[in-house]
């Protein structure tokens, strides 16, 4: 569904990225992991159209999406849920939510999303005339969450969503995750959490300054005795 192929991106004489490559495919859960600043944040702002790569092709769906501005993007199906949520905190959750339909793809269908998205988070349907800021921690996430599906993604990229959550959180969110995966979400997962994100994962890749150094199947990089030693503690 998505090519990356040989990218580089710079943040002016900083290279963020070093020709990176990697395959995600439909209907499957891809993790990237890496150290801070190993430029998991820059491939997914590159990939979503908010960065703009030196070099290298990005292609979704046989198109090559590379420097094509993020609305347009999004309106290609590519959905994330950045780094700290950025949830609008002075619009009610209902307005939130409903900013999520703004794309052309997704505004015929903005009332049925609406719906599957408080059927995923019950708790948001109590909180819909509520102020987003209100929310607690846990919530602000099920909103950006809800918020991305009304855009009506086929592929939702996460960044670092368990960030700051409860360890109760922390499951339910990895269950929804999962949830949307067997729903036939495609999903590019990016999380601190690496056991975890590895378990769900059919592909992984791990970077290093700006470098795919190792890939495999989730499970292959679970065993990998590096992946153990650097990001599983062990
Ligand atoms: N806006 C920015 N300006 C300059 N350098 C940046 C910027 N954002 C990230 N970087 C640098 O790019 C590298 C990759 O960062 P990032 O993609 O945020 O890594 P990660 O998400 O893996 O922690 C780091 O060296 C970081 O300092
Ligand atoms: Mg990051």
């Amino acid at each position: 569904m998505l090519t990356v192929s040989d990218l580089d991106l710079f943040y002016g004489d900083a290279q963020a990225l070093d020709g990176v490559t990697l395959e995600v495919a439909a209907g499957g859960t891809t993790a990237i992991v890496g150290a801070n600043g190993a430029g998991k944040t820059s491939l997914i702002r590159s990939i979503a159209g908010i960065l703009k790569p030196a070099r290298g092709s990005i292609r979704f769906k046989g198109r090559d999406i590379a420097g094509l501005p993020s609305h347009v993007v999004c309106d290609l199906g590519i959905g994330q849920v950045a780094e700290g949520r950025q949830i609008f905190p002075t619009l009610s959750v209902r307005e939130n939510l409903e900013m999520g339909a703004v794309i052309p793809r997704a505004r015929a269908a903005a009332k049925q999303t609406f719906d599957r998205a408080l059927d995923l988070f019950p708790r948001l349907r109590e909180r819909l005339d509520q102020a987003a800021g209100t929310l607690s921690g846990g919530e602000q996430q099920m909103l950006a969450i809800g918020r991305c599906l009304m855009g009506k993604p086929e592929l939702i990229m996460f960044d670092e969503p368990s960030l700051g959550l409860s360890p109760a959180l922390v499951q339910e969110l990895f269950r929804i995750i999962r949830r949307l995966a067997e729903d036939g979400m495609t999903i590019i997962l990016v999380e601190q959490n690496v056991a975890a994100s590895l378990r769900l994962a059919d592909r992984a890749y791990v970077l290093e300054n700006g470098r795919v150094v190792l890939s495999g199947s989730g499970e292959a990089l679970l065993a990998d005795p590096a992946v153990k030693q650097a990001y599983l503690g062990l």
